[in-house]
């Protein structure tokens, strides 16, 4: 499978006008993507829980405009305000995906966009944003070429979500979507998510994350800036080889239902993440005192309860507490009595495995 199977044969039947509305989800990564090449083209292969509650819902208006020849335009409500600072993010989007949309310089996009999770919560937009963006660009392609199969619909939505944000590729569909090449994975591409077909064990099909809000501002190093360390970075070899026995791992894991085995690989991976950028040159930090305390805590009730509770991080402060359905009742009792005070203003999202993106 190349690029080339993304670029759409002429549309000769261009649609005057239209509109299309997605909903796509976040989700969170069990083996983590961390360091890239160009094109977005991951250096090791992730496999994530696409998520449910925390999701970004965009509509796109479309009118034809012109003769091809200029570039795409748009307009951008967010959260039903006009908002530029998504502009550059957009514009640089556009300009990556033109080559495998060479029919939207013919128009015009009014944009509505808005996040279910309470804005600058300090949970990154861009994987459910960009996923639904392509999802309604994909969804224009289909109108001017409605003998499209599901298959190239979803698979191209995930690829041009790939060039918005890598892990936006594992937004797509649910609930276990891997991405990157790799021999375990069957099908598995460094162009686009795709859902994980393998055995999965009962357990974790109604697996709960809930997302700790320990800090809502700002990182201080942005992913783009952190993927770029890890070039040079004296431990990327050694990463990128741990993140694929990682991901043969968890794949047994997740036919087994493991859970000792299942939290050891989620924790360590979590942790090797955030290993990855305090050994950068520059070294940097994104994990705050009360995501420390937190993790402690887990630990503490995990010991004395046996309960099948684990932690993983984002590229940010924040935790995110992965656990099964049957657990929920003893762990928000838990969170509610000794972790809301880790939160900033006592906030946190009680999300759990999802889907996919859905048409609105
Ligand atoms: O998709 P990006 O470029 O924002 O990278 C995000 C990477 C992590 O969230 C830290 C890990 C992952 O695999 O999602």
């Amino acid at each position: 499978m190349s690029e080339q199977e993304f670029i759409p044969a002429e549309l000769k039947n261009l649609a005057g006008s239209g509109e299309t509305t997605w909903r796509a989800p976040s989700n969170i990564a069990l083996v983590k993507y961390w360091g890239k090449y160009p094109g977005q083209i991951p250096a090791n292969p992730s496999i994530s829980f696409t998520l449910s509650t925390s999701a970004t819902t965009t509509g796109i208006k479309f009118n034809k405009q012109g003769d091809g020849r200029e570039k795409p335009s748009f307009d951008l409500l967010f959260e039903g305000s006009p908002n530029r600072a998504f502009e550059p993010k957009i514009n640089s989007f556009i300009e990556r995906i033109l080559p495998y949309v060479t029919w939207l310089p013919f128009y015009h996009l009014h944009i509505n966009t808005s996040n279910s999770f309470p804005h600058s919560s300090g949970i990154a937009s861009s994987a459910s944003g960009m996923a639904a963006l392509s999802l309604c660009i994909m969804d224009m392609e289909k109108k001017m070429n409605p003998g499209m199969s599901d298959e190239h619909f979803y698979r191209k939505a995930s690829f041009l979500a790939r060039l918005g944000s890598g892990s936006a590729c594992r937004s797509i569909e649910g609930p276990i979507v891997s991405w990157g090449k790799h021999d375990h994975i069957k099908g598995g591409s460094d162009l686009y998510g795709t859902a994980f077909t393998d055995p999965v064990h009962q357990v974790f099909q109604n697996f709960q994350d809930t997302i700790l809000l320990v800090h809502k501002g700002t990182k201080t190093v942005s992913s783009t800036a952190g993927h770029a360390l890890m070039d040079g970075h004296a431990f990327a070899a050694q990463r990128f080889a741990q993140a694929n026995r990682n991901l043969i791992s968890m794949t047994d894991v997740l036919a087994k239902g493991d859970m000792d085995q299942f939290i050891e690989l989620v924790e360590s991976e979590a942790l090797s993440l955030h290993a990855m950028m305090m050994t950068s040159i520059p070294y940097y930090l994104l994990m705050k005192p009360n995501t420390l305390a937190i993790i402690e805590k887990v630990w503490e009730f995990r010991k004395e309860t046996g309960e099948a509770l684990c932690f993983t991080l984002d590229a940010g402060a924040n935790v995110h507490l992965l656990y099964p359905g049957e657990s929920s009742e003893k762990v928000l009792q838990f969170i509610k009595n000794e972790l809301v005070v880790y939160c900033e203003k006592g906030q946190y999202i009680c999300d759990h495995i999802g889907a996919g993106a859905k048409k609105i």
